[in-house]
């Protein structure tokens, strides 16, 4: 039996959901009757600016929530807050690396915001088109994604850790005509020069009319005339008075764009009144949010979980929600324990690779502090293990927090899978339970429902108001990718299996996407900047089990005939991935070898590297494979391996 941890009396005493049975109904209301759920939740939780009167248009696999009405998503964030008190409660606070503070309540970031949307209207931009958003975590970073939000331009944040190279290719798939950035963004005390990169993939971007600079750090940048405009300039000159448009729900609000299997990065297309309507009710039913919470995510905004639980989520809820900048080692390991007892955090949300980083940091540093603020713990992005659930729930949470293990992506816009802190016991390990409206299945490769306890594909059974419409200019990819597999159904992507108790064990990617530190890094977009690099033949990119990670990436690569292999090249290597997408999908581990094992039709098997890498041993099916000995050669490289290797012979 696993175990089990059932909500604290205390906190299931004042939850908004509370106890199993309030869940079960919940869940059977939606399931029996979903339009009539979301569409009374909709009218409820929503401001409309002209109401609708279809709840759901489902011509699968595209889908239309709410079509008929007319929402603005700025509006639901900020303008319908200022009507009471909650215009003078603190929509973000926000603290810097050096310990800098800056705090906006809901009236002045609707001020700041009417300014700048008023400022991208002069500049002629208008609703429909697209803006890219490469900033460091700052309040500016919500400001512009509101003010695009607020006339219906369509954003586009993309991490400030991505290269140049990755920041053109995102530009260019867009067609974005504006770029907003700042000077630079701060990383362990290091400046980032974001402006410089921006200006290397601007010099062959001409579809890109401005650039709008923040001053954030004051690095010594250059500035275009005719293209380039000081952030601080424009607001100085721009009215405050600047109403929400009414935009159609079905109007795009963001792409993201996020690995897939092939090279090319997938712009995730998320629309206005679903997605709103999902990621502010996930806010109430899985953090339990309060009016006085203080509520923090250490997200970057540059992903997914930013955007809804940063920014949308927290803000259309009318919460308080924290964004910091730095590191969560900076200046100390302490960094994360001391925010919390600084502002007296009670919803703290992150990522198990930071929990398993602070497990391996002492106890000593999260002891210095006083956590006892903290009702609710949070986790995203990848499995958590057992181990590092329990310690997060012991020394952070004191033992009396849930915690909400929450299963997601960027594609479903939301949370989907998790538990309802104060209904559904916890099971360390487990997301648990699908919130109301969601229909999630495990089925075999024939789409049959595999018996619980058993591994399969996890699938999802029923539209939701979050999910996202298309991928950007790629509808056919979207089909393909989500909803070939399964005909009727979405595939996730992901293996999962349910329990007995009809739990949720999400298990991994089964496609090639791998998950390295909770962030997606397609093995395709790893292989194509490898094989850019003159040195480089061929290239194949895998994970393999990492203690801190989650994964590891590892790259066998072959070279060129005039090349020599060498530790120094391969070193050159993780630096030339990273310069190509960004540091974060620099390789562990490069393994440049004679050959890559293939099929005989010539593909790569990287299961077999995968398993090479996992267990450093092969067994499986090699019945394809063209060359056994090469596998052998490529087993005899590590020390280790070549152990197993004598005793397996
Ligand atoms: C994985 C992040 C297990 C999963 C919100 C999914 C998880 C991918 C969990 C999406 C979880 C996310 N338990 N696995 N609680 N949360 N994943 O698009 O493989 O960056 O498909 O969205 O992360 O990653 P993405």
């Amino acid at each position: 039996m696993d175990e089990s941890f059932a909500p604290p009396a205390a906190f299931q005493a004042q939850a908004r959901v509370s106890g199993i049975a309030a869940y079960q109904k919940l869940y059977a209301e939606a399931l029996a009757h979903p339009e009539a759920f979301w569409g009374d939740l909709a009218r409820r939780q929503l401001d409309w600016l002209q109401p609708f009167t279809r709840v759901l248009d489902w011509d699968s696999p595209h889908a239309q929530w709410f079509a008929d009405g007319k929402i603005n998503a700025c509006y639901n964030c900020v303008d319908r807050h200022l009507a009471g008190w909650r215009r003078n409660k603190a929509a973000i606070l926000w603290e810097g690396e050096n310990f800098e503070q800056r705090i906006l309540t809901y009236q002045e970031l609707h001020r700041k915001v009417a300014k700048f949307a008023n400022a991208l209207k002069k500049l002629g931009y208008r609703a429909g088109d697209r803006a890219i958003i490469y900033l460091p975590m700052i309040p500016e970073a919500a400001i512009a994604m509101l003010a695009c939000a607020r006339i219906g331009l369509i954003h586009s944040v993309v991490f400030a850790g991505f290269s140049a190279e990755a920041l053109k290719t995102r530009i260019d798939d867009l067609e974005a005509t504006l770029v907003i950035t700042a000077d630079a963004g701060r990383r362990r005390g290091r400046e980032i020069l974001l402006k410089r990169n921006v200006d290397a993939a601007l010099a062959d971007c001409p579809g890109v009319r401005r650039c709008i600079v923040y001053q954030h750090l004051g690095a010594g940048i250059e500035m275009k005339p005719e293209r380039d405009l000081w952030w601080n300039d424009l607001m100085f000159g721009s009215s405050e008075v600047c109403p929400a448009e009414a935009l159609p729900s079905e109007h795009p609000l963001y792409v993201l764009y996020t690995s897939g299997t092939t090279g090319k990065p997938k712009g995730v297309v998320h629309t206005t009144a679903g997605y709103l309507l999902q990621s502010q009710m996930s806010m109430q039913w899985v953090f339990d949010l309060r009016e006085e919470d203080i509520y923090w995510c250490t997200a970057d905004i540059g992903w997914v979980t930013g955007h809804s639980y940063i920014i949308y989520g927290p803000l259309a809820a009318g919460a308080t929600t924290l964004m910091y900048e730095g590191a969560p080692d900076w200046p100390e390991p302490d960094r994360f324990w001391r925010i919390i007892e600084k502002y007296r955090v009670n919803l703290f949300y992150t990522s198990p690779t930071a929990i398993r980083s602070f497990i391996r940091q002492g106890d000593s540093w999260p002891q210095k502090h006083d956590l006892s603020s903290l009702r609710l713990l949070g986790s995203v992005g990848e499995p958590i293990n057992p181990a590092a659930w329990k310690w997060y729930h012991e020394t952070i949470g004191g033992g009396r927090c849930p915690i909400v293990d929450t299963w997601w992506q960027t594609e479903t816009g939301s949370i989907l899978i998790a538990p309802l802190p104060g209904a559904v016991a916890a099971k360390p390990g487990s997301a648990t339970l699908p919130l109301p409206g969601i229909v999630p299945d495990v089925v075999d490769a024939a789409g049959q429902p595999v018996p619980a306890g058993q591994q399969g594909f996890l699938i999802l059974r029923q539209p939701w108001p979050s999910m996202f419409r298309t991928l950007y200019r790629d509808d056919e990819r979207f089909r393909e990718n989500y909803w070939a597999r399964f005909p009727g159904a979405y595939f996730t992507g992901d293996a999962a299996r349910r329990d007995a108790d009809g739990y949720y064990w999400v298990l991994g990617r089964v496609d090639d996407v791998i998950n390295v530190s909770g962030h997606r890094l397609s093995t395709m977009e790893v292989e194509s900047a490898m094989v850019r690099h003159p040195a480089v033949a061929e290239a194949a990119a895998v994970g393999r089990p990492h203690e801190l990670k989650g994964q590891a990436l590892v790259v066998f690569a072959t070279v060129k005939g005039h090349v020599q292999r060498s530790p120094e090249l391969a070193e050159e290597l993780r630096g030339w991935v990273g310069q190509e997408i960004g540091g974060f999908a620099r390789p562990d581990e490069i393994r440049l070898v004679e050959a890559l094992p293939k099929t005989r039709s010539g593909k790569i098997m990287r299961r077999l590297l995968r398993e090479l890498v996992t267990s450093a041993r092969v067994a499986g099916d090699t019945t394809t494979l063209e060359d056994y000995a090469v596998i052998l050669q490529l087993s005899q490289q590590g020390k280790e391996e070549e152990e197993l290797l004598q005793k397996s012979e």
